[in-house]
């Protein structure tokens, strides 16, 4: 985050009481928050233990709360026996089966509504449809989807089975695609001929093509949805159109009752190092706060419709569109294209149109909608809108205001909430009911989760206002339970730290004289591009694997929309060039890294130079390099570097 929010966040002190109209009814008000808070203090494991018991169905009760016998690898309900797609679907059909689940908008425009009696039926013939193809518990499959219902169906139905899901997002490129295939040795990925996006098609199955052809051994079929209607090659004997896997399928499908440990899904996402990570949640515990941060932080009450506008790429797309809501009972709506198709009123439009209640999205989205001006919203009808939410990023108090004012009417209250793919649910959030908000922070953890800040000794920061590691004292059901087929990353990456004492998230926050916290940003090398997390690493490996490139440096530099934008600092094999065999070759490389790893890796800005300014030691001096992406005065120490004649080819002025 740049210093400059941080100061600007530093001198905000607006609060906005929880508003009348939520006061007194709300899920959660400030008795019963009392009282979580009371319990969770008192014992934890009886506090999971007791939500759990209340609100999931369980084939098989657990005895075992917490096996903390191999921790930091902790295991939780671990004897106990469920099923996820049962307790999202089957367990409303009785009493509400013909409510609406999922409100569909194409980006076309094309409208569809499923009741939780369809989506049962639809999820049951296409779980019948992998078994057929031989598809079994703990079988890989990968999901590379549009936002499509058939997306939710997808992973619904592999839950539904047993089957661990990995979705890809569809922005990703085919290179992205393989390499998550092979980490996760996918047997099936699921497909479509093409989803619309931004006024084209995303062409979903040729990524798919070009991906099995340089790899991806373990994969043997190929499901394809008609989605786009492209006319697309289908290879005989791996590839099988949809329609046809679930032609003469039972609609009823037996749940597999599955461990509470049993792995729900991997999500693979940045680190600072490496490759992505494959981020692995269980079935029991994920599903537990998936399902309890709907119902305390979006208050899902019976006549809502919740629109979370998250790519089920994303893990927000798993927990606030595909399982958590579900889970809840809720009405949400899905939409698959991009905000300003046809134009920049899309989002209000539907919110309009179905009747929104809840909306969730990330800071980068109402950046970019606030700059089109108030009177773009102000031309739809919001006034159902009684909760906002944000996740994702930090959000700069400005937007906040604006969210607030234009899009709430001042009267709704916002939830700013932190979690991470590896959190599986909400972690530090206002309580709609319950919490006085200041803009940009994401005030208190929710009961049961014990979050504090530490300095480089693991001690608590008590100073308010200073800054330290933020991290989780006590595990929670919901976190992740390892890095696939890599363990010993998931130990060092998030427990070692602090000699395995407690969860460190990888971001920086401080807590104010209130006791609310406010994140500062990432501590690692890790980048948040419009909410979207990418290491510095990968975009470096994809920048050194073109020919002409023999070295490269990647940091962010603080972009009005997306938050952060991508600057490649990049040493080239041969002469630097100049002019316009520059402007190509940067255009060549932005246009390279898109099909490494996709569009939204994109560099924003590349500069070349003869070498990289390192320190003795031959360490990149990273913070230099954000120094000079951001056109600062430098006031780091220079004396070490050997070559000071490259500062000016780094600040592009040579
Ligand atoms: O840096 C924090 C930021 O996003 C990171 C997690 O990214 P990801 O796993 O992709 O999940 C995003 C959606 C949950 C965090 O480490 N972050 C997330 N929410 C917030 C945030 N930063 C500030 N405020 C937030 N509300």
């Amino acid at each position: 985050m740049a210093d400059q929010d941080i100061q600007s966040i530093l001198r905000e002190d607006r609060e906005f009481p929880p508003a009348d109209s939520f006061v007194g009814k709300a899920r959660i008000d400030a008795q019963r928050y009392q009282e979580l808070c009371a319990q969770a203090e008192k014992d934890p494991q009886e506090f999971w233990a007791n939500l759990a018991r209340e609100h999931l169905h369980w084939h098989k009760p657990f005895k075992v709360v917490l096996d903390e016998s191999d921790a930091p690898n902790y295991r939780w309900f671990s004897d106990g026996e469920l099923n996820v797609s049962y307790n999202c679907l089957d367990v409303h059909l009785a009493e509400r089966g013909d409510k609406t689940a999922i409100i569909f908008e194409g980006e076309p425009g094309d409208v569809r509504r499923l009741s939780y009696r369809d989506l049962h039926a639809e999820v049951c013939r296409f779980s019948n449809g992998l078994k057929a193809l031989g598809i079994v518990a703990g079988d890989r499959v990968v999901i590379y989807m549009p936002m499509v219902p058939e997306a939710v169906v997808a992973m619904q139905a592999c839950a539904r089975i047993g089957a661990i899901h990995s979705v890809v997002f569809g922005g990703f490129s085919a290179n992205s695609l393989r390499d998550r295939i092979e980490d996760a040795g996918a047997r099936l990925v699921i497909t479509a001929d093409g989803g619309h996006r931004g006024g084209k098609v995303v062409p979903l199955k040729q990524a798919t093509d070009e991906a099995l052809a340089s790899g991806c051994e373990t994969i043997e079929k190929v499901i394809v949805l008609r989605r786009s209607g492209e006319d697309i090659p289908m290879k005989d004997g791996r590839d099988i159109w949809w329609h046809q896997a679930i032609s003469g399928q039972s609609d009823r499908c037996e749940p597999a009752w599955l461990n509470a440990e049993h792995p729900l899904f991997l999500l693979y996402t940045s680190g600072s190092t490496g490759k992505p990570k494959g981020i692995q949640h269980a079935c029991g515990g994920y599903l537990l706060n998936a399902k309890l941060t709907n119902l305390w932080v979006f208050d899902l009450q019976d006549n809502d419709v919740f629109w979370c506008t998250a790519d089920v790429g994303w893990v927000t797309g798993h927990t606030y569109v595909a399982y958590g809501p579900l889970a809840a009972g809720a009405t949400i709506v899905m939409y698959e294209g991009a905000p300003t198709v046809p134009d920049s009123g899309r989002f209000w439009k539907i919110c309009q149109d179905h009747q929104v209640t809840v909306f969730y999205t990330a800071p980068t989205a109402i950046r970019a909608l606030m700059k089109f001006g108030d009177e773009v919203p102000a031309a739809y009808d919001l006034s159902r809108i009684r909760l906002l939410g944000t996740v994702g990023e930090p959000i700069n108090p400005e937007a906040w205001m604006w969210y607030r004012r234009v899009i709430g009417n001042e009267n709704c209250p916002i939830v700013d909430t932190w979690w991470q793919t590896e959190t599986g649910a909400i972690m530090i959030t206002p309580l709609p009911g319950v919490t006085a908000t200041k803009p940009g922070s994401c005030t208190h953890p929710l009961p049961g989760i014990f979050a504090d800040i530490v300095d480089q000794d693991g001690n608590t920061v008590s100073d308010p206002d200073k800054g330290g590691f933020l991290v989780i004292r006590k595990p929670w059901p919901g976190m992740l339970r390892t890095i696939w087929g890599d363990n010993q990353r998931y130990l060092d990456t998030y427990w070692e730290k602090f000699g395995r004492r407690f969860y460190v998230a990888g971001d920086s926050a401080r807590r104010d004289k209130d006791g609310y916290f406010w994140i500062m940003g990432r501590i690692d090398d890790v980048l948040n591009v419009a909410g979207h997390r990418l290491g510095t690493m990968e975009v470096e490996s994809a920048l050194v694997a073109h020919e002409r490139v023999v070295e490269a440096a990647v940091v962010g530099r603080p972009h009005d929309i997306k938050g952060e934008s991508i600057f490649a600092y990049v040493v080239l094999q041969g002469e630097r060039p100049v002019g316009d065999e520059a402007l190509k070759l940067v255009q060549e490389l932005r246009g390279w890294v898109s099909k490494e790893i996709g569009p939204i890796a994109r560099p924003d800005d590349i500069r070349f130079a003869d070498n990289l300014p390192k320190t003795r030691s031959g360490k990149i001096m990273r913070r230099l390099l954000r120094t000079i992406a951001k056109g600062d005065e430098i006031t780091e120490d220079i004396s070490t570097l050997e070559n000071q004649a490259i500062l000016e080819q780094l600040r592009g002025t040579s």
